[in-house]
């Protein structure tokens, strides 16, 4: 994707050929600044910071993470893997890439296992980078399908599952991108996804770049606007599917899918395979659920008339906050998922019909 002309992906291997490189995200998209990151602990805190994040590109950070940690203590993989694995809790994604790291990594003596992780982390972000190519394909016959009914297709989206959540291309934006580019008339209802506004900051920042004509919306603003039939499909991202099709995504979605349901507007969720959870079935009792900072919630920061950043507070002072980072969609809400291998419903025989292997 492009940024000011650039071609950018959301990690890659920096010139030396060696240190990785990501966009610091907690700068967008006031700064576009790249950090170097030469350690696995530098990988680790920079997910749990979130100056990378989106359940993909975590998997793919902490696989690079891996790389860092082998060419410096290559006999102490588990160690890197339980570091790098204990930095967020909900993506799925984070296990899948570390465990098929282990996987490559463990049966090769130490000397092999720097090349080869470097080969793996590169491999899982390919594919990643395919996957929501194909993701994009088959979002995109549904909004062509509106498209032909409709013209212009409004679809409303949550947080950020762009190309800034995946290594390139994003999930729940891929099909718009696609759209967008086959000459449909595209409007992005996008919610500000509160606290931390990876909607009205990395999504918007994201379809401005492209050319996607959008708006940011108060998050509370979604229900209105389908009441009012100006949503014509819903379209997230997620962080762990589980085997019977119940979706973890940022907070806030399962009310969109609420409001969805009461006004007939289709929900549609973007999963690339990395995604898909088969060993949980019940994702409200199962799925963990990050509790973030309170400040998160308390403090905003954004530039002030000069351009410098300030952080303020938007709460009474003294007042405490709860911080949950996502929630849980039961798969009765989802109209389907759009996944690399085509369209399912949210359900076990769904999920069957395109994975029959992970069952
Ligand atoms: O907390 P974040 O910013 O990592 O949360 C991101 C989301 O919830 C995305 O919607 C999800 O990871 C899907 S990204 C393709």
């Amino acid at each position: 994707m492009k940024i000011h002309g650039r071609t950018y992906r959301s990690v890659w291997l920096d010139e030396d050929g060696w240190a990785v490189r990501i966009l610091d995200q907690t700068l967008l998209p006031w700064r576009v600044e790249e950090l170097r990151l030469e350690t696995a602990e530098q990988a680790a805190r920079a997910i749990v910071t979130m100056q990378t994040r989106g359940a993909p590109l975590i998997g793919a950070v902490a696989a690079y993470g891996v790389a860092l940690a082998m060419r410096s203590r290559p006999e102490a993989l588990a160690e890197a893997v339980a570091m790098l694995g204990a930095t967020r809790p909900t993506a799925v994604n984070l296990r899948w890439a570390l465990e098929r790291m282990t996987a490559r990594l463990t049966p090769l003596p130490p000397e092999a296992r720097a090349a080869a992780a470097y080969a793996e982390a590169a491999a899982i972000a390919e594919d990643d980078v395919e996957t929501c190519r194909r993701i994009g394909r088959h979002g995109l016959a549904l909004l062509e399908e509106i498209a032909a009914r409709k013209g212009c297709v409004k679809v409303l989206t949550h947080c950020n599952a762009g190309w800034l959540a995946t290594v390139d291309y994003g999930t729940a934006l891929s099909p718009i991108y696609q759209a967008h580019d086959a000459g449909i008339a595209v409007h992005v209802w996008v919610d500000e996804t509160r606290p931390r506004n990876q909607g009205a900051l990395l999504t918007a920042f994201e379809l401005g770049a492209h050319g996607v004509p959008h708006a940011v919306v108060a998050d509370n603003a979604g229900g209105h606007l389908m009441q009012r039939g100006e949503v014509d499909i819903v379209i997230v991202g997620t962080d762990r599917v589980t085997r019977r099709g119940d979706v973890a995504n940022k907070i806030g979605t399962y009310l969109k899918a609420l409001a969805a349901a009461d006004n007939g507007v289709p929900f549609w969720v973007a999963m690339p395979h990395s995604t898909l959870d088969t060993r949980l079935t019940d994702g409200l009792a199962e799925i963990p659920i990050e509790e973030r900072a309170a400040e998160e919630v308390t403090h905003l920061t954004g530039p002030d008339a000069e351009g410098t950043l300030r952080r303020v507070q938007v709460t009474a002072p003294g007042s405490g906050a709860a911080n949950p980072a996502f929630d849980v969609t039961p798969a009765r809400l989802v109209t389907g998922l759009i996944t690399e291998r085509g369209r399912c419903a949210a359900s076990e025989e769904g999920l069957r019909s395109l994975y029959p292997e992970r069952f």
